[in-house]
């Protein structure tokens, strides 16, 4: 079997196109732009080429984009001072503070200080408790659009069985519980899971998320299974710099129904996601 493509590409292309148009109508019915700042701490190159993309894209749906760079020395107490000085800005609607931070701030005190309504990412703990009780929240972008292609490709996800691996609190942890609100039946497998395999072989969808090149190969996955790549690793191969998931795409896509692509999968939903919070923040603060 070669299982089709899930083209996360054309699907985000999707998501911005109706972000725009949403954008375009809170413009022309209530006078509003929405906006998203972004903080960025520090000189981390990846950090770096993310928040460029993020604000190219805000721009194109039509949204303001406000970017802050700061020190990789900036204190806490700066910080802070600025998340409060955006969180009292009535032009900005969205706040994401890219993470990781520099290893003297306390990450968990930066996102906590962001008002939970501005709080794109879904990561601030108000956001997590509501999203874990099933309450409307902010939804963590790179689940959600895991969740999105997967609910168009399946229609309903009822009773199937779901494997996530890996337990950030970034993917793993949200997308279980999207996947249980779903009404998966839902196992989160991680480093110290026993049989790995065997766990990984029961599910109808397997969500890797672990950051380790290739981890996944094709025969721990049930033939027809749905496959959806969150990593996006850098390597070497044949003296050339490549970028891989964290599935081994040559065999998995010998045996799964379906899976996405690494680059042009998970990657380009996690912006739209970011963009489609941004205009739901707005017209939530806006009635
Ligand atoms: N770093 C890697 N992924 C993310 C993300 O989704 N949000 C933020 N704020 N930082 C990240």
């Amino acid at each position: 079997m070669t299982a089709q493509i899930i083209d996360g590409k054309a699907f985000a292309a999707n998501v911005r196109e109706k972000v725009a148009g949403h954008v375009a109508r809170l413009k022309e019915e209530h006078g509003i732009t929405p906006g998203l700042a972004v903080v960025l701490v520090g000189e981390d190159p990846a950090s770096q080429v993310y928040v460029r993309s993020k604000g190219k894209q805000t721009v194109e749906v039509g949204m303001k984009s406000v970017e802050h760079k700061l020190d990789a020395e900036t204190s806490e107490s700066d910080l802070l001072a600025l998340i409060d000085q955006l969180n009292n800005d009535d032009e900005i609607h969205g706040i994401l503070v890219q993470l990781p931070l520099p290893k003297h701030l306390d990450e968990d005190l930066v996102i906590n200080s962001i008002n939970p309504a501005k709080d794109v990412d879904g990561f601030h703990i108000s956001n997590v408790g509501l999203l874990s009780t099933g309450q409307k929240s902010m939804v963590p972008c790179t689940p959600l659009g895991c969740l999105m292609m997967l609910r168009d490709h399946h229609g309903n996800l009822s009773g199937l069985d779901a494997v996530v691996i890996g337990r950030s609190n970034i993917v793993g942890k949200p997308m279980a519980q999207l996947l249980l609100g779903d009404s998966c039946t839902v196992t989160i497998a991680h480093s110290r899971t026993k049989d790995i395999e065997d766990v990984v072989r029961r599910a109808d969808i397997v969500v890797a998320a672990v950051g380790r090149p290739e981890m996944v190969p094709g025969d721990w996955i049930k033939p027809g299974a749905t496959v959806i790549d969150v990593g996006i690793n850098r390597i070497e191969r044949d003296g050339k710099n490549k970028l891989v998931g964290d599935v081994d795409y040559a065999s998995v896509s010998g045996v799964a129904g379906a899976i996405t692509p690494v680059p042009g999968g998970v990657g380009p939903m996690t912006i739209a996601c970011l963009l489609a919070n941004t205009v739901t923040a707005c017209a939530r603060a806006n009635g």
